[in-house]
Formats: C-alpha cells, sequence, structure tokens
C-alpha cells in the first residue's frame, strides 16, 4: 500500500524521540516530519533526527498532501481533538496509547475514525512485550495446563512533572498512564474481562493529583484471575516480577532478568525440577521499535493492527471500572 510514507510527529517531547529511535526515522522510504505547539522543539527535533521539515501550525500538517500519517505524542487532554481533526482530513493515525482519557472520548475518536474509514493504530508498545508474547504462545500448546492466576506488577518511583500530576489532563493517575500497559497484556494472556476491582494508594508523590499507587483484581470470563500492581511511590531495590503466569502444570515469569518457565508435563521446560531461562527481560527498548515496526510493516501490507482502537478501548474499559470500583467499593462488572 504505502511503499513511500509521510509521517508527521505531533508532539515532539518525551515519547516522541522514541519514536524517532525506531525505524520512522531509520527508514529512507519514510519522510518524517514535526509538528510541536512550542515551534522550538519541533526545530530541533527535526534537527537532531535529520527529519525532512517542520510544520507550522497544525492545520499546515492536516492540509499537507506530503503526509499520509500523523503520529500523536501529545498529552491525554489533546487526544480528542487532534485525532478527530486528523481523521476528517483523511489522515491515518497513529495514536499515543490510551486512547483517551474516558470511554466517552474513545467512543467520539472511533467514531470519527469509522467515518472517515482512515486507518487507527494506538501505540500499545507492551502488545510486543516477549515475554506476554511467549507467554500466549506457551498457554496455546499447553505447556502450562491450564492457567488460574496471572500477576502484572510496575514498581518505580517517579515524580510526574506537568500535565501528568493533573488528574484531569492525565484522565487520572498512575493506572491510566502506566497500568494501562499491563492491562493490554493481561486481557492479551487472560482473554475478556468479566470483573474488576480495585484500590489507590496516594501517601507518597503529592505533587501529583491522581493516584500514585493502583492495584486491580480482575477475574475474566473464562475464571482465571489477573492481579496488577502500578506504582511510582515505590523506592525498592529489588528485582520484583514483571509477570507470573500460574498453571495447573507449570509456571512462567518474567523476573525482571529473564523469562522462565516450568513445566510438569513437558520436558523442554524442566530442568532436573528446575524453571528453564528462554531469553532477557526485553522492555521499552525493544517494545517500542518493535511496535514501530509492526505499524510500518502493516501500513505496506494493509494487513490488521495487532491492537486497534477497539483494543485501546477495551483496556481503557478496565481503567475505568478501576476508577469505579474505588468510588463505590463495590466489584464492576462490564
Ligand atoms: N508507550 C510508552 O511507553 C509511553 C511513554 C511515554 C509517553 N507515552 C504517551 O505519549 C503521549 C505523550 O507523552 P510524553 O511523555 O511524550 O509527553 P511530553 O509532555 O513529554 O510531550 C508532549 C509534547 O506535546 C506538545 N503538545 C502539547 N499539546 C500539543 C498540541 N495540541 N499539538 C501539538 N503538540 C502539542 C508539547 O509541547 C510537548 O512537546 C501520551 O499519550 C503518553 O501517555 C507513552
Amino acid at each position: 500500500m504505502y511503499e513511500n510514507m509521510g509521517v508527521a510527529i505531533i508532539g515532539c517531547g518525551g515519547i516522541a524521540h522514541a519514536h524517532c529511535n525506531t525505524v520512522l526515522a531509520k527508514d529512507d522510504t519514510i519522510q518524517l516530519y514535526m509538528y510541536d505547539v512550542d515551534l522550538e522543539k519541533a526545530e530541533s527535533m527535526c534537527q537532531q533526527y535529520s527529519g525532512a521539515g517542520i510544520f507550522d501550525t497544525y492545520q499546515e500538517v492536516l492540509s499537507s498532501e506530503k503526509v499520509d500519517v500523523v503520529d500523536i505524542c501529545v498529552p491525554h487532554d489533546f487526544h480528542v481533538p487532534v485525532t478527530i481533526a486528523a481523521a476528517r482530513a483523511g489522515k491515518h493515525i497513529l495514536l499515543e496509547k490510551p486512547i483517551a482519557r474516558t470511554l466517552r472520548e474513545a467512543d467520539q475518536i472511533l467514531k470519527a475514525v469509522g467515518d472517515s474509514g482512515v486507518r487507527l493504530f494506538v501505540a500499545e508498545c507492551w502488545h510486543f512485550y516477549p515475554s506476554a508474547v511467549k507467554s500466549r504462545e506457551l498457554i496455546d500448546q499447553g505447556v502450562i495446563g491450564v492457567p488460574f492466576l496471572i500477576q502484572a506488577n510496575s514498581l518505580q518511583y517517579h515524580t510526574p512533572p506537568e500535565w501528568r500530576a493533573v488528574k484531569d489532563k492525565m484522565g487520572g493517575g498512575v493506572l491510566i498512564d502506566r497500568g494501562i500497559h499491563f492491562i493490554n497484556y493481561l486481557r492479551m494472556l487472560g482473554g475478556k474481562v468479566e470483573s474488576v476491582s480495585a484500590t489507590f494508594n496516594h501517601q507518597t508523590i503529592h505533587s501529583m493529583e491522581g493516584e500514585d499507587t493502583a492495584s486491580l483484581l480482575l477475574k475474566f470470563q473464562n475464571g482465571v484471575t489477573g492481579q496488577l500492581t502500578v506504582s511510582w511511590a515505590t523506592r525498592t531495590a529489588m528485582n520484583w516480577p514483571w509477570l507470573a503466569v500460574y498453571g495447573s502444570e507449570g509456571n512462567m515469569y518474567d523476573t525482571g532478568d529473564g523469562f522462565y518457565v516450568q513445566s510438569f508435563i513437558n520436558e523442554r521446560y524442566n530442568d532436573k525440577g528446575k524453571p528453564v531461562r528462554l531469553f532477557d527481560t526485553m522492555l521499552e527498548d525493544y517494545t517500542i521499535p518493535a511496535e514501530m515496526e509492526h505499524f510500518v510493516e502493516c501500513m505496506r501490507s494493509g494487513e490488521k493492527f495487532k491492537v486497534t482502537g477497539l483494543d485501546a478501548r477495551a483496556d481503557l474499559e478496565v481503567v475505568e471500572a478501576g476508577h469505579r470500583s474505588v468510588e463505590t467499593g463495590k466489584f464492576i462488572y462490564l
């Protein structure tokens, strides 16, 4: 479909730099343009990555015939206007997660995209997390029998600056910004979510308005239990498991230094009773380039994206259910 592609990065902040360190800036058949409300940022990014040029206004981006795709890397409170304008202008869309702050906003985006017929990929890099991808494959092969418990953890110490500290701009706290990544791979492994129960903490990072720690208990429709703990308030020097999947006949873990499998029914994954180490832990340094290669490949081949707008909406649905559970003290059924 697209042998040569013009891609305009909209919002030249933190994640946009990560995008520029991928195929987007390294492939000669992609012309990479930049736009930011802060024009100096666009200018400096264009120089740093030898971009094809910058735009002075968003309107110029949308009316330019050189631009096939907009890569939207703006704060969460701008996802709706920037994405809907792009859809109406007929530009294909690469939108950073979360799709939006609320399901209502997500539905506005999905409607505009549906009405215009452009393609939408939501950049959920953890969908490409090798430990989760391999876990899915090994669950399907029956290596650990019937899975019953899936755990995801992300424990950091981080003080979010600027818009991330403002609950309304962010759409919440750590759950919508960081936790949504792990909801995506919990759903990839557990399937459809039936109910969500959540607790939030906010004792440590006082400069942010939203929760700094979120704990979710998920029940999947197939009876599997999912647990997620995501925090920006944990000062720990210890390794902690990013992922653990427990099944009737074995377990799989990403311990932070590698991915391990222990099967009681498949000798390939049993080292005299101990787990077998399959590969190193690979986080964003791997997943962001992988998601961008997937995006470019799908634009070229016309294949379906691995993370569609509806997938991103389903991730956000769990976030929203988490908020409602905290407000009501109840399990929320989806
Ligand atoms: N996949 C990941 O791991 C990951 C990591 C970080 C951020 N993100 C996502 O990327 C998006 C941006 O986050 P960030 O950390 O890069 O933010 P950031 O604050 O570092 O950068 C945002 C940039 O957008 C610009 N901007 C603001 N409003 C704009 C508008 N209307 N039009 C054009 N430019 C505008 C700002 O000037 C700024 O340069 C968010 O959706 C965030 O959740 C994803």
